[in-house]
């Protein structure tokens, strides 16, 4: 049986998958703020607040009891797991040995937000990606991952410039996105209206990182302010 997900996807990728998909040095780390948009039960918040880095996550369910959330997660990420098992070739078992890897992986991931979730709220505001709830340069750099050029078939365009307009309105240096591909190498439709759109009031640059799932998928977008 396969389950069908019904609104927002809540999955969350780990601390270390952040840190590759988004090329972050230690220095940056340290030394700079930073906002997580589209959060979900993504890690990177805990562990970097934990180290005594300065971030803040945003998501749309944020305001969702902490139970609640671990049960959508697990929920979220065992259909993932399914729904990856017939089409698991289209795939980089690189960084992931095999689906049992990915999913103990990211079960960890789910706890370490849940029990940050819990213990504090403060670092988890509920917000709507069109309309940031932050002031004009709030955050040095502000990361997106899985959520935009990757539901093509949700999310419209419009939705894609709204929130990159919005990111880049909280960020003081540069917005950093990824990944850029849908699955099989199909890259998004929406890229190349967004690309030319921001480069018309940002520096735009495609750069490799270290990490890579989806086939084709080891570059982030970087918008930098001009
Ligand atoms: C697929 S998850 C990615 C989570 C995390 N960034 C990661 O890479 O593991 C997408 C997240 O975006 C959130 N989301 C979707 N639409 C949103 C919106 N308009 N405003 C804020 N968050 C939104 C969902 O609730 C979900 O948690």
């Amino acid at each position: 049986m396969t389950t069908k997900i019904v609104g927002p996807i809540f999955t969350g990728r780990s601390w270390d998958e952040y840190l590759k998909m988004f090329k972050l040095t230690r220095e940056e780390l340290k030394t700079r703020s930073f906002l997580d948009c589209g959060a979900g039960a993504s890690s990177f918040t805990a562990c970097l607040a934990t180290g005594g880095g300065r971030v803040q996550a945003v998501d749309l369910l944020y305001d969702r009891d902490p139970l609640v959330l671990k049960s959508l997660c697990q929920e979220h990420l065992e259909a993932l797991v399914k729904s990856l098992e017939p089409i698991k070739r289209e795939f980089e078992w690189s960084y992931f040995r095999d689906l049992n890897h990915l999913k103990e992986h990211r079960s960890r991931s789910c706890q370490e937000f849940y029990q940050d979730y819990s213990q504090n709220p403060n670092r988890y505001q509920k917000g709507d990606l069109t309309r940031l709830p932050f002031a004009d340069s709030e955050f040095d750099i502000v990361l997106s991952s899985h959520l935009l050029f990757i539901y093509d078939h949700r999310l419209d365009l419009d939705f894609h410039l709204q929130v990159l307009d919005e990111m880049l309105r909280v960020s003081g240096e540069e917005v950093r996105v990824y990944p850029l591909v849908k699955h099989a190498k199909k890259t998004s439709e929406f890229l190349k209206p967004a690309w030319q759109r921001m480069s018309m009031v940002a520096e735009l640059e495609l750069v490799k990182v270290n990490y890579q799932f989806r086939r084709g998928g080891n570059q982030m977008l970087v918008i930098r302010k001009s």
